[in-house]
C-alpha cells in the first residue's frame, strides 16, 4: 500500500494545483494511469489556451462583422487594444473608455503615423498612457502592435511582466515601464529588440540578475533603479554605449568594474547610489571625461580617491558620501572646472583641500577632519584608520569569482539609515491588492534620481458613441495627426524623483 500512496499523493497534489490554476473541475480517479492521461490532457488544453490565433490567452472575442478597418495593421491593432482593455481592471481617469469602435487611431493614448515600410497606409506607431493610474496587465496580444516605436506606460499600476510577444516589436525604440508594479525576472525579451535605445524599468519590483547581454546592447539610456535586482556588476559593463546609466537602489554588489573607463566615449551620467558595491574606486574612472554626474554614494567603497578623478573634467556633481573612503580630498578634485556639488560626508577622510570650501554645494560632515565641526569621534576614526586598506586584495580585475576579502570586518559606527529601506516588504502575490510602496526616493537633501521622462498629459475623454464603421473609405494618411515625438530626447536626469500622477 505504501508505495502506491507515495506515488499517488504527489500526483494528486500536482493535479490539484493544475485544477486550481485552470479553475477546472476534475474528476480524480484513483487509477494512476488515468491520472497521467488526464494530466496530459490538461497540459494540452493549456497549450491550446495559451496559443490561440493571436498568441494570447483568448481574452478577446470576435470582431463585429460590420467593422471595416482601413488596413490590416489597424485591424491587428484593434485586436491588441481590445485585449488590453479587457486586461485592465481599473482605469480611474477613463482613459480607455473611448477605446471602442474601429477608429483605433482616435483612441486616447494611441498614436498613428505612416507605416515606415508603406507610406500609403497608417499604422499605430506609439502608445502613451503615462500617468494613467491604470491597473491591469499587458496581454500577449500587444505583440500585434508590430509597428510601434514608443511604448510609454509610466506611472500606472500594471503588474505581471512583459509578454513574450514583445519580441515582435521590431521597431520599438523607447520602452518606459517605470513606476508600475511589474515583477519577476528581468524582462529578457527586451534584449531581442533590435531598435531599442531607451529602456526604463525603474520603480518596479523586478528582481534577480541582470543579463550581461544588456551591456552589450546598443542602448542610449538604461534606468533600472529602484527595483530588487541583485548581482555583481559584470566586467562587460564597459561595453555599454549608454549615455545614462542609473542602477541606484538595488542590491548590486562586488566591485566597481575597471571596464567602466571604457564607457568614456558616451557616458554622461552614472548613478550607482545605495547598492552594496565594495571595492576601491578604480583609477580608470579618470577616463570618463564626459561624465557630468558621478554618484556612488551609499555603498561600501574603500581606499582613497584616485588622483585620476582630476581628469574627469566635465564633472559637475560628484557624490561619494556614505562610504568608507579615507585619505585626503585633494585640490585637484575640488578645483575641477565644472564641479558644483561635491558630497563626501560620512566617510573617513582625514584632510580636505581648502579649495573645496569654495564649491557651491559641498558636504564634509562625519569624517575625520580635525578642527572641522560635526566630525566622527576620535575613537571611531582611530579604530577605522588603524587598518590598512589593500585595494589589490579586493581583486577586482576581471575575475569571474566574487572577490575574496582579507580585510578585517570594518568596525563602523552605526551606519546612517540608507536612503530607502533596504529590506523591502515581500513581493505581492497579486498585484492589484498590494499596497504600493512609496515610489519616492527622498534620502537626503542631496539630489538624485531622475523622474520618468516627461509625459503627455492625457485628458480623460467622455466615452464617445462609436460611429458606425461600415462603408467607410479608408482615410488617407494624415499629416497633422498627433504624433509622438519620434525620438524623445534623453530625459533629463538628476532632477527629482518621479512624482505620483499629478493628473
Ligand atoms: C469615469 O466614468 C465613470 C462612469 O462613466 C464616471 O462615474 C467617472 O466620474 C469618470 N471619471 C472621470 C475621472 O472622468
Ligand atoms: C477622429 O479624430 C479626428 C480628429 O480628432 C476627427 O476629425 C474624426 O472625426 C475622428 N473620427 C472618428 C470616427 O471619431
Ligand atoms: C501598402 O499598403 C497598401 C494597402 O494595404 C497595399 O495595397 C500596398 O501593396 C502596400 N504597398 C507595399 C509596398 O507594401
Ligand atoms: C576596453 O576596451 C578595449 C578595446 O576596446 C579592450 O581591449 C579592453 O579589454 C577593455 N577593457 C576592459 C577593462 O574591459
Ligand atoms: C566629450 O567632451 C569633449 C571635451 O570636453 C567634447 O569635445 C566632446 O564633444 C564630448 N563628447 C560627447 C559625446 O559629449
Ligand atoms: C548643489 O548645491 C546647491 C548649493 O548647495 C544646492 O542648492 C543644489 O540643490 C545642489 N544640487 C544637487 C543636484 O545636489
Amino acid at each position: 500500500m505504501r508505495p502506491k500512496i507515495n506515488i499517488i499523493l504527489p500526483l494528486f497534489a500536482i493535479l490539484t494545483l493544475i485544477t486550481l490554476v485552470t479553475a477546472e473541475k476534475l474528476s480524480v480517479s484513483n487509477n494512476g494511469v488515468f491520472l497521467e492521461a488526464e494530466a496530459a490532457f490538461i497540459k494540452q488544453r493549456q497549450l491550446l489556451y495559451y496559443r490561440n490565433r493571436y498568441g494570447g490567452r483568448g481574452e478577446f472575442g470576435r470582431i463585429p462583422p460590420s467593422f471595416k478597418f482601413e488596413n490590416s495593421r489597424i485591424r491587428s491593432a484593434y485586436i491588441a487594444l481590445q485585449a488590453w482593455k479587457k486586461a485592465i481592471i481599473s482605469d480611474p481617469w477613463n482613459l480607455t473608455s473611448n477605446w471602442v469602435g474601429c477608429y483605433v487611431c482616435n483612441y486616447t493614448g494611441v498614436f498613428c503615423a505612416q507605416a515606415l515600410d508603406n507610406h500609403s497606409i497608417r499604422t499605430v506607431a506609439g502608445i502613451d498612457l503615462n500617468h494613467g493610474d491604470i491597473a491591469g496587465y499587458l496581454p500577449e496580444e500587444l505583440g500585434l502592435l508590430a509597428d510601434i516605436a514608443l511604448f510609454h506606460v509610466n506611472t500606472n499600476r500594471f503588474c505581471g511582466t512583459l509578454p513574450r510577444s514583445f519580441n515582435k516589436l521590431k521597431l520599438l525604440f523607447e520602452l518606459d515601464l517605470s513606476n508600475n508594479r511589474f515583477a519577476g525576472k528581468f524582462p529578457y525579451v527586451v534584449l531581442g529588440l533590435p531598435k531599442l535605445k531607451f529602456l526604463d524599468l525603474r520603480y518596479n519590483e523586478f528582481e534577480g540578475k541582470i543579463p550581461k547581454a544588456l551591456f552589450d546592447k546598443d542602448l542610449d539610456a538604461v534606468f533600472i533603479n529602484n527595483n530588487r535586482f541583485s548581482f555583481e556588476l559584470p566586467d562587460n559593463i564597459g561595453n555599454s554605449p549608454v549615455s545614462v546609466l542609473v542602477l541606484a537602489n538595488n542590491k548590486f554588489h562586488g566591485c566597481l568594474p575597471l571596464s567602466f573607463g571604457n564607457m568614456s566615449r558616451t557616458l554622461n551620467e552614472v548613478i550607482l547610489t545605495n547598492n552594496g558595491l565594495h571595492s576601491c574606486l578604480p583609477e580608470e574612472i579618470g577616463l570618463l571625461k564626459n561624465v557630468t554626474v558621478f554618484d556612488v554614494s551609499y555603498n561600501k567603497l574603500m581606499g582613497e580617491l584616485p588622483d585620476t578623478i582630476a581628469e574627469m573634467t566635465s564633472l559637475q556633481q560628484l557624490n561619494v558620501a556614505h562610504n568608507m573612503l579615507s585619505g585626503t580630498v585633494p585640490d585637484s578634485v575640488c578645483s575641477l572646472p565644472n564641479l558644483r556639488n561635491f558630497s563626501f560626508d560620512y566617510n573617513f577622510f582625514t584632510g580636505e583641500s581648502p579649495v573645496c570650501l569654495d564649491l557651491q554645494g559641498f558636504d564634509d560632515k562625519r569624517n575625520c577632519l580635525r578642527d572641522k565641526p560635526r566630525q566622527r569621534s576620535t575613537l571611531q576614526c582611530r579604530m577605522f584608520l588603524s587598518r590598512l586598506v589593500y585595494c589589490n586584495t579586493l581583486k577586482c580585475q576581471s575575475s569571474p569569482q566574487p572577490p575574496v576579502y582579507s580585510l578585517p570586518p570594518p568596525v563602523r559606527p552605526p551606519p546612517p539609515p540608507p536612503p530607502v529601506p533596504v529590506s523591502l516588504p515581500p513581493p505581492p502575490t497579486y498585484c492589484i491588492h498590494s499596497p504600493r510602496p512609496p515610489p519616492l526616493f527622498s534620502p537626503t537633501p542631496t539630489p538624485i534620481l531622475p523622474p520618468p521622462p516627461p509625459n503627455l498629459r492625457l485628458q480623460p475623454l467622455p466615452p464617445p458613441s462609436p460611429p458606425p464603421c461600415e462603408g467607410q473609405s479608408p482615410p488617407l494618411p494624415t499629416q497633422n495627426l498627433p504624433l509622438p515625438p519620434p525620438l524623445s530626447p534623453t530625459p533629463p536626469v538628476y532632477i527629482t524623483p518621479p512624482v505620483p500622477a499629478p493628473v
